[in-house]
């Protein structure tokens, strides 16, 4: 039979004087040694085959904050129902909310649950019930762990455990999972004790004093279990987005682009006016672009510019254009938005270096009213980058930019006739993506129109592109759900590789 250490011996006592399964937690208090001392020695003797370890995975459920509120007032869908009967069992929404004082943050989430649990019937704004319904599952559930605080899910019945994920999934409730470890002597190991079994001192650390008197060679030096896990350690690390970004900075960097960023806030002026889109394009519209109320106007650039801007929108100007033949509006052009593109900065700084060569870049974040799902952000980010020379072509905008996402790990990449108000002739990039086997959209790009370069004074060829970047970063991690990069979900955070040293 091996020898035991102190600790071990010491859990195998207490073990047979407990008797049974014990939870860790248990022979820590009887003991005294720490949780960590308690589990080496327990993995040491279940490793000897003298006792077992059972695991159990646990999980308790809490009450969230806003859970907790509506323990208190009764969830919106009920504080709703119970006004409504109040008020006589048929009222317009606005009067039931009222009667309900229900937050504005909940009525539409209340209005939801009414009619998902078939409480009411609606008809133009009305609001229909019988009676008020009997508590359900997740009102119980609740309730419960209002009055009792904390439950663990595996005592719960079948109907409360699925109430619990619809409470989850309405982030009423927390579930935390915890493994819960409890040991109990094998039958040889309560031979062993019976015998009546005697530690061995054993060193852990070898002091000076130990070597110089001699003694290391007569003590008992304590094995390293170099398989056994360590603690788990987290550095800080960059954000995974935040990597992808900075790749990208690098790829533009190393083929001699130069780094502009402008202001989030814009005139339309540079996000529109001056690229050549109409005063009544849709894209202007509240449902594309958020505008500032407060405040609600910028100012023009040079007369000389706005002027050259106004007569192409008229009638072409000397552009050669006819224009979109309407009269242009300053007062338009003043409004004051978050920018729905970083092409309005690019154009900016076109207009104040006007000389060639002009290699920049950008990757900005953009803003646009969007409907937030898995696929749509209302805040992303925009690459973008632009090459003005002397000459340039098409022809150089497809090396640069086969170039630029090769760079990135894009093989295979094509591109498409399209269409840009601001571009002529206009194209947009797809790669091919082998892992999805599917095509995915990488940008847009063209040369920038005479109406676009030319009220500038710009005299050369303008070569554009700008793209997504999320939808990049998606695939480069293999997240699904772009809402998913921004939640800041630390186990995600944690395990997704550091892409960059
Ligand atoms: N600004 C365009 C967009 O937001 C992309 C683009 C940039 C197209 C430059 C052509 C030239 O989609």
């Amino acid at each position: 039979m091996s020898e035991l250490r102190k600790n071990e011996h010491k859990t195998l006592l207490i073990l047979e004087k407990l008797g049974g399964r014990n939870p860790v937690a248990k022979i820590v208090e009887a003991s005294g040694l720490a949780h960590a001392a308690v589990m080496r020695a327990a993995l040491t003797l279940s490793e000897k085959k003298l006792l077992q370890i059972h695991e159990q995975k646990r999980t308790t459920i809490t009450l969230s904050e806003e859970g907790t509120q509506h323990a208190e007032k009764g969830l919106p869908e009920r504080r709703l129902i119970r006004a409504l009967v109040k008020l006589g069992s048929e009222a317009t929404v606005e009067e039931t909310v009222k009667e309900a004082a229900l937050e504005r943050d909940f009525t539409t989430i209340a209005l939801g649950w009414l009619h998902n649990k078939n409480w009411v019937t609606m008809k133009a704004n009305v609001l229909k019930t019988s009676k008020e319904p009997p508590m359900g599952f997740d009102e119980k559930l609740l309730n419960a762990l209002y009055k009792k605080g904390p439950i663990l899910i595996e005592g719960l019945s079948r109907e409360l455990k699925d109430a619990a994920t619809v409470l989850k999934k309405r982030q009423l409730i927390r579930m935390d999972d915890r493994t819960l470890r409890r040991l109990e002597l094998t039958d040889a190991g309560l031979e062993i004790v019976k015998r009546g079994i005697k530690p061995v001192e054993e060193i852990s650390q070898l002091t000076p004093t130990l070597i110089l008197s001699k003694k290391w060679q007569k003590v008992k030096l304590r094995k390293f279990d170099v398989t056994a896990p360590g603690p788990v350690v987290y550095p800080g690390k960059i954000h995974p987005v935040q990597e992808i970004i900075q790749m990208v900075r690098e790829a533009f960097l190393e083929m001699g682009f130069t780094e502009i960023r402008g202001s989030i806030v814009q005139t339309a002026f540079w996000n529109f006016d001056a690229l050549f889109q109409p005063q009544d394009h849709p894209a202007r519209e509240m449902m594309d672009t958020f505008y500032l109320t407060q405040p609600k106007e910028g100012r023009l650039p040079r007369e000389k510019f706005v002027e050259a801007v106004a007569k192409t929108h008229e009638n072409g100007w000397t552009t050669g254009s006819r224009g979109w033949q309407y009269k242009w509006s300053p007062k338009e052009a003043k409004k004051l938005i978050l920018r729905t593109h970083t092409t309005a900065v690019t154009i900016h700084h076109l207009a104040e270096h006007r000389e060639p060569p002009v290699k920049v870049f950008s990757v900005d974040r953009i803003y646009r009213n969007e409907k937030l799902d898995y696929s749509h952000l209302a805040e992303f980010y925009q690459i973008e980058g632009i090459v003005m020379d002397k000459n340039v072509t098409l022809r150089d905008l497809i090396g640069t930019l086969r170039q630029f996402y090769l760079k990135l790990g894009l093989e295979r990449v094509e591109f498409w006739p399209s269409y840009f108000p601001y571009t002529e002739p206009s194209a947009q990039a797809t790669a091919y993506v082998p892992e999805l086997k599917t095509w995915i959209e990488l940008c847009g790009m063209g040369i920038f129109r005479p109406e676009v370069v030319k009220p500038f004074g710009i005299k050369h060829p303008v070569l554009a592109w700008g793209g997504g970047l999320e939808r990049l970063i998606m695939l480069k991690l293999g997240v699904d759900d772009i809402r998913f990069l921004y939640k800041n979900d630390l186990g995600w955070i944690r395990r997704s590789p550091v892409c960059r040293q």
